[in-house]
């Protein structure tokens, strides 16, 4: 076994968020044994693909647009746009399992059928996308780790940002909402410093939401405890 990496050929990667609440309502449990194995975008994990081989996605959404969210939390957003661009495959990426359940429910309500979900870390997905593959990544409320010296371990890093400016194709769209200024800041620096042009021309534009917005749940929450939500659109420039 070569140093730092799994048996199963994983790097160790540190995760500090979480993987499961409280109990899983039956329903709940029902949606994970019976839906989730279909919705796979294919093979992700380290067991079933230790080569890191890229997943097909042409044999996924038959060669439609392919989008990201990342860390949907309930999935609202994600089925949200799902349903407005049927047109587009979107993948949605959450490592919590309770999130994931919550989504297979609003799947089942909706019956929408252009989405695949990964539920784990995006960093195993980046490891299996091709590069230049994806049109539209969106990032909604990730978490905030307010304290100085958790910062690193924020969304907003090369350890993220490096492989998502790989994978999105030139001229691609990449949205980020925060109610966190100092994540705004770090945002503004970081990502232009991965080949990203911030798309702001007028202060409306990163204080309204898109036209093609629903509020997340973690939006709400900010919005009653009388946080402010920032809006920010990113290009991905051609090389
Ligand atoms: C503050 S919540 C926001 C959830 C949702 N986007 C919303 O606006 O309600 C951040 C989410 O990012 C997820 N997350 C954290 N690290 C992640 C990772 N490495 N890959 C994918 N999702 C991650 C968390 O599990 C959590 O659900």
């Amino acid at each position: 076994m070569s140093k730092g990496k799994h048996p199963s050929g994983a790097p160790w990667r540190n995760f500090y968020g979480r993987f499961k609440g409280k109990g899983l309502r039956p329903s709940q449990e029902a949606y994970l044994d019976e839906d989730l194995d279909k919705l796979s975008p294919g093979p992700v994990g380290w067991d079933e693909n230790p080569d890191r081989d890229p997943i097909d996605l042409q044999a996924l959404f038959g060669g439609k647009d392919v989008w990201l969210e990342i860390g949907f939390g309930g999935g609202e957003h994600l089925v949200h746009q799902a349903e407005t661009y049927p047109e587009i495959g979107i993948i949605g990426c959450e490592p919590y399992i309770n999130g994931v359940a919550m989504l297979l429910g609003k799947i089942r309500k909706s019956g929408v059928s252009n989405l695949a979900i990964h539920p784990g870390d995006v960093r195993d997905l980046f490891d299996v996308l091709p590069d230049q593959s994806l049109s539209r990544a969106f990032l909604l409320y990730p978490d905030p780790w307010p304290k100085k010296r958790h910062h690193r371990r924020r969304f907003v890093t090369p350890e993220h940002l490096e492989p998502l400016a790989r994978v999105l194709k030139p001229n691609a769209i990449f949205r980020v909402a925060t109610d966190i200024p100092d994540y705004v800041r770090q945002t503004l620096e970081q990502v232009p410093r991965h080949g990203f042009e911030w798309l702001a021309e007028r202060p409306q534009d990163w204080r309204e939401p898109w036209g093609d917005w629903i509020s997340t749940r973690y939006e709400q929450k900010a919005l009653r405890e009388g946080r402010t939500p920032h809006y920010l659109t990113f290009r991905r420039k051609a090389d």
